[in-house]
């Protein structure tokens, strides 16, 4: 049979131009930023990589939807629209909207972890982990070794792996764990899908222990896409029914609505019981807003509960996952070492692998971002030792086995031509690695570093080497 193709399930209807820079403006940009792609000017990017978060083009319909916000203080008509489209799709008896997913990990935190408790997770994630510690408590990371494999090709490598989920009960004890945290599509992984068989699992070993199980649902839709494709049993199964079967194993979720849920801000906090209900509802008003808000406005949560309901249509996260692995593809097969199988939301390149001579202290994913962006106006973000950050005790900086940089892929937002020219760029690199220079750090602030931090490079002023100069020194080398 001859080559099917699929295309994007929709057309442009309005477009958003974009600009493009010079290498000596992009070069004098990049310093500017102190190295930190999350400090440069959007204007100043070409095509943007750096998040999924927030980035979605939404649909006319949720445009539509925007214009029907109900901006009362409270019991908005959109919070109830948003209420029944949680219930429908994510099945949880009770909805807190939150601003976006760390104001759920805030107040999720702060009702259930007393100091000296730990919460076991498949991999920390960034906002998760410093909310969690915030309140006094410790993360432990419980993921199967194949997620920091970046050999793996194990087709659910965001698993919990059973045995360590047990051991953290036997060395902390039940009492010591308010609840296991269990992300979908594990980002700092690579946007690797857990199985239903995994999460079933994990739920029956938490049940006989008497301990809640939280879901980080933020990715969860793309998790059920995988599940679909790759999970025996679940081929004929609709994304829909998956979504629900993967909340059914657990006792609420935190969700950042600015993923999967196809919106530009919005999260919320999802529990089954009616006590812990309570008390968030009467949390929520002191950091967030009333209940039926929760920091957002009535025209978001329409916006939000119309993007559920496409966000589970199999066109639309056919098309989500099949673009990312897209770019997956060209880059794989030009030899460029990325964590595979590839994951939900964006490629993420092995920066140990592609930048071998520079070493771990000096940040290779860092530099390897503001690299690209200097190359090419990419912008991408660095998961590796900046993101993990220090050790709360000792305050020696974490190296965890994973440094990498983040290709992340907007919904709905590029085509399959700004995918090319990004595979492109990434390869120019990869062909003269030697042209980048690792870097060192300068200002460090105190939470969450990777945000804000500032870096210089080790030698010279700049963190991408001509393309000619690099030569020489080869040469010379
Ligand atoms: N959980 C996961 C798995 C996330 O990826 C994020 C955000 C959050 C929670 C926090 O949600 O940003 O709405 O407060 N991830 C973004 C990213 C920032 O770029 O990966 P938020």
């Amino acid at each position: 049979m001859s080559k099917r193709s699929w295309a994007e399930p929709y057309k442009i209807k309005m477009i958003e131009p974009l600009r493009m820079t010079s290498p000596d403006e992009r070069d004098a940009a990049m310093s500017a930023a102190g190295f930190n792609t999350f400090l440069l000017r959007s204007d100043e990017v070409y095509i943007d990589l750096l998040t999924d978060s927030g980035t979605t083009a939404m649909s006319d319909r949720q445009w539509a939807g925007v214009m029907l916000g109900d901006e009362a203080y409270a019991g908005s008509a959109n919070y109830y629209h948003l209420e029944d489209a949680v219930h429908r799709y994510y099945g949880y008896k009770h909805l807190i909207p939150t601003h976006q997913g760390r104001g759920a990990e805030h107040l999720l935190s702060r009702l259930l972890i007393k100091p000296g408790d730990v919460v076991p997770g498949n991999m920390y994630f960034t906002t998760t982990r410093a909310h969690q510690e915030l309140a006094g408590g410790r993360f432990v990371d419980i993921i199967g070794d194949a997620a920091h494999d970046v050999n793996s090709k194990e087709p659910f490598k965001g698993n919990v792996d059973l045995s360590k989920l047990q051991a953290a009960i036997d060395t902390h004890g039940a009492g010591r764990i308010p609840y296991v945290c269990l992300q979908c599509c594990v980002n700092m992984a690579g946007g690797q899908p857990v199985s239903m068989a995994n999460i079933a699992a994990v739920s029956a070993l938490c049940k006989e222990h008497g301990i809640s199980v939280m879901l980080d649902a933020t990715r969860a839709v793309e998790n059920a896409y995988f599940i679909k494709a790759r999970e025996p049993g679940y081929g004929p199964r609709s994304i829909e029914e998956i979504l629900r079967e993967i909340c059914s194993y657990t006792d609420g979720c935190t969700n950042s609505a600015k993923k999967d849920c196809l919106v530009n801000i919005g999260g919320f906090l999802c529990v089954n019981d009616d006590a812990l209900a309570e008390e968030a509802r009467n949390m929520v008003v002191l950091f967030e807003g009333l209940h039926t808000y929760g920091g957002l406005a009535g025209r978001d949560m329409e916006a939000m509960a119309i993007g559920i309901a496409e966000s589970v249509q199999y066109d639309h996260i056919r098309a989500r996952v099949g673009q990312v692995e897209y770019l997956g593809t060209l880059l794989e097969n030009a030899g460029v070492p990325i964590i595979l199988p590839v994951g939900g939301h964006g490629i993420f390149i092995d920066a140990i692998r592609f930048l071998p001579h520079i070493p771990r202290e000096q940040f290779p994913a860092q530099a390897l971002a503001a690299a690209l962006f200097v190359e090419s106006g990419v912008r991408s973000m660095e998961r590796g030792a900046v993101s993990a950050g220090r050790d709360p005790d000792t305050r020696a900086n974490i190296f965890p086995k994973l440094e990498l940089v983040r290709l992340t892929i907007p919904r709905r937002v590029y085509t399959q031509a700004h995918m090319d020219v990004t595979a492109e760029s990434v390869i120019e690199l990869f062909n003269q690695p030697e042209r980048v220079v690792g870097l060192e750090i300068t200002h460090e602030p105190r939470y969450l570093r990777f945000f804000q931090a500032r870096f210089r490079p080790v030698t010279g002023e700049r963190v991408l080497k001509p393309a000619r100069e690099a030569l020489s020194c080869a040469s010379s080398n």
